[in-house]
């Protein structure tokens, strides 16, 4: 049993076949996933995943990329979401220094916000954080993140950053780059991560893992990211997937 903890099967990438990838995904033991609604088009349409699949848990919230077309009322509407049962975290949320079309101060401020949202209704965060290590560390310390906690979504930070934010109270998730055979430092810091702190995700369709790199992901391919991380862990499959499993079910509060 696989928990895919992020990923993004609403997206236009699986119009053609979506009913056949998440048929796929369960067949393959992926019996839990979490999708991720992260600005205006992308939140109702994974609420109508989360409607038409027992299975398909939701995490939502403004994406970093996107934080300039928050408008008032966008985050009393998440409030609203987050009443669902199948509404399992705000995110994913974060700093993306990657793109511009938010600029620094507007993701801060959108950040913040909903970091203090997730404190007031205690709800775990999903921290998408690209080329921002410092600001993102210090932004959770200033806001107080670790009274909620949540996940290093896609982890690609140093095993510094790691420890700050597993000391935050923070779980941290892989994805297929630790498939990756050039893929050093993730791999590092899977290692290192205590065992009850590790997700793992697939980030579909994007970041597809070894040996289909190149061609669209999906979240059946969380099996081979367990393989790898199994064996960078020097654990059995069947044990990696039980603890992982576990790891979720607890930090979403799913029964
Ligand atoms: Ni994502």
């Amino acid at each position: 049993m696989l928990f895919d903890t992020h990923t993004h099967l609403d997206s236009k990438d699986f119009d053609g076949d979506r009913k056949e990838v998440i048929e796929r995904a369960y067949a393959n033991g992926v019996t839990r996933m979490v999708n991720v609604g992260f600005d205006r088009e992308t939140i109702p349409t994974t609420m109508e995943l989360v409607e038409a699949y027992d299975f398909i848990y939701a995490a939502v919230g403004w994406h970093p990329v996107e934080a300039i077309t928050m408008q008032p009322g966008d985050l009393e509407w998440i409030e609203s979401l987050c009443k669902h049962e199948k509404v399992v975290a705000i995110g994913e949320i974060g700093l993306d220094y990657h793109w511009d079309k938010s600029p620094k101060e507007v993701q801060h401020r959108v950040l913040r916000e909903q970091i203090g949202l997730a404190r007031s209704i205690n709800m775990p965060i999903v921290i998408h954080n690209r080329e921002a290590h410092e600001d993102i560390v210090r932004i959770l310390r200033e806001e107080k993140a670790s009274e909620v906690g949540g996940i290093m979504h896609s982890f690609s930070g140093s095993w510094e950053t790691a420890k700050m934010c597993l000391d935050m109270g923070f779980h941290l998730s892989f994805g297929g780059p630790i498939t990756f055979k050039n893929a050093k430092q993730p791999k590092e810091v899977l290692q290192q991560v205590p065992m009850d702190r590790l997700l793992l995700e697939t980030d579909s369709p994007y970041l597809t893992p070894h040996p289909y790199r190149g061609k669209r992901n999906e979240s059946g391919h969380v099996r081979l990211v367990a393989e790898a991380a199994a064996e960078l862990k020097g654990v059995s499959l069947e044990e990696i997937s039980e603890i992982t499993t576990k790891n979720a079910l607890t930090l979403f509060g799913i029964r």
